[in-house]
């Protein structure tokens, strides 16, 4: 190889290694421009989402750090949880439909279905102890029919739902 191809290679060679250079510094001022536009997202229930979409699945937790960040996993997941069933609504319908009909509709586990037959005895109880009932569970209802994020006031809102279909 003579001293000119030499050159020439050198030269083209550091044209490249200049090109990458200023390709390199190019992406990063597009990059701190990008990140500079990112609005703080200020919906908090969008982030939990987000947060839990990227979560791993089914993680493995061992030994001491482990145990710390399965507890540290679960105090966030309860954190996230949402406090009160179906946003806090007080349509009786539809905690009835989501909450309660999988038994008062087929009578499962003896649940009284929605006939006035069925009803007839409990009636006297009168509604406060009927909705105290539903809310602390009662024979093989558990207490609020499973669902122990429903408030007392939406027991009693379906409560009343029910007691509606019966007539
Ligand atoms: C897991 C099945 C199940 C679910 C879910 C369920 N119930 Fe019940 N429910 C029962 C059973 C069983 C009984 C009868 C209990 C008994 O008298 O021994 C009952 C009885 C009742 C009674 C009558 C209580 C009384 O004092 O006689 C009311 C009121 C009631 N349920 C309301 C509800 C409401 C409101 C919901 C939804 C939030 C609900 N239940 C969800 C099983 C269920």
């Amino acid at each position: 190889m003579s001293a000119e191809q030499d050159r020439q290679f050198i030269k083209q060679f550091s044209m490249v290694l200049v090109g990458l250079v200023v390709f390199t510094g190019i992406i990063i001022v597009v990059a701190l421009s990008i990140h500079g536009q990112l609005e703080l997202s200020d919906n908090p229930a969008r982030d939990i989402a987000r947060s839990e979409r990227l979560a791993p699945v089914g993680g493995v937790f061992a030994g001491e750090t482990g145990r710390a960040a399965a507890a540290a996993a679960a105090a966030e997941a309860a954190a996230a949880a949402p406090q009160i069933a179906f946003d806090g609504s007080l349509d009786g319908g539809l905690i009835y439909e989501r909450a309660c009909a999988s038994c008062h509709e087929v009578g499962a586990a003896g649940a009284p279905l929605m006939v006035a037959s069925a009803w007839d005895d409990r009636l006297d109880k009168g509604m406060d102890e009927l909705v105290a009932n539903a809310i602390n569970g009662i024979g093989a209802m558990p207490p609020r029919g499973g669902r122990r994020d429903l408030s007392d006031e939406q027991i009693e809102v379906s409560v009343a739902y029910m007691l509606d279909m019966l007539e």
